[in-house]
């Protein structure tokens, strides 16, 4: 795997999170992430203004805090790697525009990086005392995050072929919004976890949607099943219903992810995003694909959800082909892979 030499700085602010990255090969040497979890959940959601003004007074100082903890000033960085695409605009351009002023100032290559490329090469990071992943094709991808959830094909390093994706709601949303209806906290994905850990045996019927598309997936039917049984009983379990629907997501992820690696007869299988970070979805993909003989790549659970460590791997391995970005990289909020 071929990264550039010297240190990557990442810098990461497509949606609700700026982080900052310092990056050294495929070594982690500091990764900082500032959410804004907090402050968007008086709305209910991301509003787009406050998102972008919240980037502008974190941005700064989390590249202060990531060259302080990867023991590294300004002037040892090598290049710079910067989500410029999709995202939402307003919170796009603070990065790309400290990344840029960065640039210039530095004297230091820059180059604008897909945010679904960095998920993609995240179980590819190296954290301090792990085994660096192996890097082996063709592989199959599945994506899972509160945007995304989609099954990429990759034959070769950076060369990403989008089979397919949800017809409605992302595997996170899915977590996220029936969550909220069982007025469980946010972050959702991991509140449902943690609830699932404490359910005894009882199970309720929640639907597996599988599309015949062998490469889509379908969530929104989860919703209202999840909202009929809360109308309906008053005797729910909370936590057995939270397991019921960690279950059921994991399932029809699981199935159509291996039905389709078993369908193009690929080797390697990985998960990626934020929803990667769930563990009945990591210890059950992993046990199939080693029933399989496959193998199972996932990033360490540090690096699931949005990060920067992540924009200067595919940065670093990028800028190694020779690619750059001039004074002119705009940003994108719609962009198809890579
Ligand atoms: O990749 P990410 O940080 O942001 C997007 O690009 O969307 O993913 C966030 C999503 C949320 O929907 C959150 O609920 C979900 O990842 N998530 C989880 C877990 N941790 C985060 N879902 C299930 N189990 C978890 N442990
Ligand atoms: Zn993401």
């Amino acid at each position: 795997m071929n990264t550039i030499p010297g240190l990557v700085l990442g810098i990461e602010s497509s949606c609700d999170e700026t982080a900052v990255a310092v990056l050294e090969g495929r070594a982690i040497r500091s990764s900082v992430i500032s959410s804004q979890v907090d402050l968007h959940a008086q709305w209910g959601g991301v509003v787009p203004e406050a998102a972008a003004r919240a980037h502008v007074e974190a941005i700064l100082p989390c590249v202060e805090t990531a060259l302080r903890e990867a023991g590294a000033s300004l002037a040892d960085v090598a290049a710079i790697a910067v989500t410029n695409r999709p995202g939402l605009v307003g919170a796009l351009s603070v990065g790309a525009t400290a990344a840029k002023a960065l640039s210039r100032t530095l004297r230091v290559p820059v180059l604008g990086v897909h945010h679904l490329e960095g998920h993609l090469v995240s179980p590819w990071l190296v954290r301090a005392g792990a085994e660096p992943a192996p890097v082996e094709f063709p592989l199959l991808a599945l994506i899972v995050s509160g945007g995304h959830t989609e099954l990429v094909h990759s034959t070769s390093l950076l060369e990403w072929k989008l089979l397919g994706a949800t017809r409605d709601d992302a595997a996170g949303e899915a977590f996220d919004k029936t969550a909220r209806q069982m007025g469980l906290p946010s972050p959702s994905g991991r509140a449902v976890q943690d609830a699932a850990a404490l359910a005894g045996q009882t199970r309720y019927p929640l639907p597996r949607a599988l599309p015949d598309d062998p490469f889509a997936f379908s969530f929104s039917g989860l919703k209202t099943a999840v909202r009929r049984l809360l109308e309906t009983r008053s005797d729910l379990d909370t936590a057995c219903l939270a397991a019921s629907l960690q279950e059921a997501i994991v399932d029809s992820l699981v199935s159509k992810t291996i039905a389709a690696g078993e369908s193009l007869g690929v080797k390697v299988v990985s998960i990626v995003g934020g929803v990667a970070a769930n563990s009945l979805l990591r210890e059950t993909l992993s046990a199939q694909c080693s029933k399989r003989g496959w193998t199972f790549l996932c990033p360490n659970l540090l690096d699931c959800t949005d990060n920067a460590a992540m924009i200067a791997l595919a940065g670093s391995l990028r800028l190694a082909r020779g690619e750059r970005s001039d004074a002119a990289m705009d940003v994108f909020p719609n962009a198809e892979l890579p």
